[in-house]
């Protein structure tokens, strides 16, 4: 079977560093934060061009302390697109505020612009704009509406690690960004792991104690900040009584830290994401040169974006199961991304939306498809996929 995606792969062409880079950390017993959480961190600002970045546990913890560093909470609302994994919709609903979803744009499939003016209220205190499948949304167009309007813009980069926008990477595009690295992502971690970046050194601090429990220094500043008493802050007259500062929670936090396990594994692979993403794009480009059927609409890239392709997002005209019945019958795997948009899901039916309201999102839960896409595919297997699309007769 030819699979979607495939980790293995990339594991064993990397075999003796990251085994180096593992046994290091075990002999180590530095398990928790240290050097080489900070060494990727650091690593990990430089290479999208930001100025700090915070490894959490995961991409939903991710998002769930960016809203939070925000100052986002009950009785607020976040805009963000229906058609995203849960992740991006369930962290606004796990902070306790509502989300608020507008379609996607119909070429791209990323956040609509022109629908998000519409979805704006007095309560609405974010957009998280998602770059979904690993091409950037309209950053400029989404930004200029939510800063015109006092909202913070969080970059949901899950799918879009090393992806450019008008030429920057994403993760600087708005006032704060996620990054998942679940194994299966363009920088895949052996485990759950995530990354917060941002310009933002209030939201920066936010971030850095949300992750530890709300505690220390940065809790105390993070919780006079969102009172409104940071001008009067002064964190040299906080006292610890001798005691550690991490024993002292000024917020309601989390234990969410980038292990330094997946951090170590993390910095073997990082220098390797160009190469990754830029084989991602060649494999497309003969996807679109040499897939040659009607059947199947195939990715846009916006001009202003350099796609990473986390996957090959195509539509097909007709029966989508019988495809992939298909496509399974000649050993091939394919995938949904994903079946279901937000506003139809069961856990936001008290939000009240119902179906026909995002018919773009719809449609692609309902016709959307992709086929093999990862950086270590063969050219055998590409040619299998290639030929198996263009038989496929509906
Ligand atoms: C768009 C999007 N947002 C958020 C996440 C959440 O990341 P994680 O699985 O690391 O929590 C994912 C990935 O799973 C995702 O695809």
């Amino acid at each position: 079977m030819i699979p979607v995606m495939n980790v293995q792969r990339q594991y064993a062409s990397l075999q003796d560093e990251l085994d180096k880079a593992a046994l290091e950390v075990l002999h180590s017993g530095g398990y928790i934060l240290g050097s080489k959480v900070s060494d990727f961190e650091n690593a990990f600002a430089k290479y999208c061009g930001a100025k700090y970045a915070v490894g959490v546990g995961n991409g939903t913890d991710a998002l769930v302390m960016a809203l939070l560093a925000c100052g986002i909470g009950a009785g607020d609302e976040v805009i963000t697109t229906a058609m995203t994994f849960v992740s991006t919709a369930e962290a606004i609903a796990q902070v306790g505020a509502r989300p608020v979803f507008v379609d996607i744009d119909p070429v791209t499939y990323t956040m609509d612009p022109k629908k998000l003016e519409n979805a704006f209220t007095k309560k609405t205190k974010a957009v998280i704009p998602v770059h979904i499948y690993g091409q950037a949304a309209d950053m400029d167009a989404i930004c200029e509406i939510a800063h015109e309007r006092g909202a913070y813009v969080i970059e949901d980069c899950a799918q879009a690690a090393g992806a450019r926008y008008k030429s920057y990477r994403t993760c600087t595009l708005g006032d704060i960004a996620c990054v998942s690295f679940f194994p299966t992502k363009n920088l895949g971690a052996a485990g759950d792991a995530g990354i917060v970046v941002t310009n933002n050194e209030d939201l920066y601090k936010g971030v850095l104690a949300y992750r530890v429990h709300g505690s220390g220094i940065n809790g105390a500043y993070t919780y006079a900040r969102l009172h409104g008493q940071a001008d009067s802050f002064d964190e040299n007259k906080i006292d610890f009584h001798g005691n550690l500062p991490k024993y002292y929670n000024y917020l309601v936090g989390f234990n969410s830290r980038l292990d330094a396990l997946q951090a170590a594994l993390l910095s073997v692979k990082l220098p390797h994401l160009d190469s990754w993403n830029e084989k991602r794009r060649q494999i497309a480009a003969i996807y679109d040169e040499k897939i040659d059927n009607d059947l199947f609409v195939k990715p846009t890239v916006a001009p202003y974006n350099e796609h990473i392709f986390y996957v090959y997002p195509l539509k097909i005209k007709g029966d989508r199961s019988k495809f992939r019945a298909y496509m399974e019958e000649k050993g091939i795997a394919t995938g949904v991304y994903f079946p279901v948009p937000m506003h139809l899901q069961a856990c936001f039916s008290d939000l009240g939306y119902k179906a026909g309201d995002f018919p773009v999102a719809e449609d692609l839960a309902e016709h959307g498809v992709t086929i093999p896409m990862f950086p270590e595919l063969t050219d055998e297997e590409i040619n299998a996929v290639v030929e198996a699309m263009n038989s496929y007769k509906g």
